[in-house]
């Protein structure tokens, strides 16, 4: 299927980094939030990050000019009536997510593909919110994503093969690895990664040691970029809670119990970086 322009719903940070990736891939972006200072900060974000590429000589000002000529905010869901792809970045929680789905079902195009890039809710359930399971598929995405190359791409029980085909080729085009991955919750990334950093809140809530020394000991023993506390703030403290909570539920196991003390600083609204304070504070 040939797919010209995409809609990213969601300017936060996942879904600002999908849309400068998708621009510079040459694709017309809407990049759509429903609040208009995210969109602003979102857009700001992506010409900080251009401007980095032309001083480093990886990008001239011309392709910088050009990938942002291709991107146009949008608080209008009704512009969906005009793309091929929509790739949804919003908060990780099913049932907004549904709801924006039977919405984007009834205003996209009849083909146009349905993509979610959620970190650990189940594809299936997704798609049966629309009358077009068959075009609903994951487009799991790492952040940072302009630096990260893995996309896990997961099919729901309905999901098309031809549908599958294009993401992955799209992926291929964005400079991305993909994995495939079957639909169970927190598929490979998150099943793997995010009890491993709910333990690690759990070493820090038990006193087993201090939050440096606990990310210290990952750094440096087993060579993570980023210790686990510090990864934890960077991917929002609201959506690690949100993909335990879809594995406790999943699985029923509590293995997956998420920590009291990942539950207390959600509450607090210590979400992380992007609120300026999580296990660390941020200017
Ligand atoms: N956004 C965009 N680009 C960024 C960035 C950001 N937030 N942070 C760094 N970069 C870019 C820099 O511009 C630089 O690019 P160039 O090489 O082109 O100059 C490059 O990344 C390296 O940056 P730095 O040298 O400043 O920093 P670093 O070497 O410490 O790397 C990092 C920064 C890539 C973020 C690294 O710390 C890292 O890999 N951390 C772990 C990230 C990770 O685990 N991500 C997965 C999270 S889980 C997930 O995404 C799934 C989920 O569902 C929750
Ligand atoms: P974020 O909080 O930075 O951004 C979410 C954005 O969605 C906000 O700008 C908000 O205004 C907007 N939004 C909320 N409801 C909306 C709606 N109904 N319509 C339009 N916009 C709406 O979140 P994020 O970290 O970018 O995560 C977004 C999604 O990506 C989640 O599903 C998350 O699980 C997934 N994800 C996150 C990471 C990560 O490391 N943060 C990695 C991979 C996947």
């Amino acid at each position: 299927m040939d797919v010209k322009t995409i809609m990213v719903v969601g300017a936060g940070q996942m879904g600002s980094g999908i849309a400068q990736v998708c621009a510079m891939a040459g694709y017309h972006v809407f990049l759509h939030d429903i609040s208009q200072a995210q969109i602003d900060k979102g857009l700001a974000n992506i010409e900080k990050l251009l401007s980095r590429q032309v001083e480093k000589g990886k990008m001239t000002e011309e392709e910088k000019a050009a990938t942002l000529s291709r991107l146009t905010p949008s608080t209008d869901l009704q512009n969906a009536a005009q793309v091929d792809l929509v790739i949804e970045a919003i908060v990780e929680n099913m049932d907004v997510k549904t709801k924006l789905f039977a919405e984007l079902d009834q205003i996209a195009p009849p083909h146009a593909i349905l993509a979610t890039n959620t970190s650990s809710l189940p594809i299936t359930e997704i798609a049966a919110a629309t009358k077009r399971p068959e075009k609903v598929i994951g487009m799991h995405f790492m952040n940072p994503v302009p630096v990260m190359k893995l996309v896990e791409i997961i099919r729901g029980l309905a999901t098309a093969d031809e549908v599958y085909e294009t993401i992955e080729a799209i992926t291929r085009k964005l400079n991305k690895v993909p994995v495939e991955v079957n639909d169970f919750p927190g598929f490979i990334s998150n099943r793997v990664l995010m009890p491993m950093i709910n333990e690690a809140i759990y070493a820090l809530y038990e006193g087993v040691a201090t939050k440096e020394a606990i990310d210290e000991v990952m750094k440096l023993g087993m060579n993570h970029p980023m210790g686990p506390l510090t990864l934890a703030d960077f991917i929002g403290l609201d959506t690690c809670l949100y993909i335990m909570e879809t594995l406790h539920e999943g699985f029923g196991d509590d293995k997956y119990r998420p920590c009291p003390l990942l539950r207390k600083y959600v509450k607090a609204g210590w979400l992380g970086r992007k609120t300026g304070r999580g296990f660390y504070t941020y200017e």
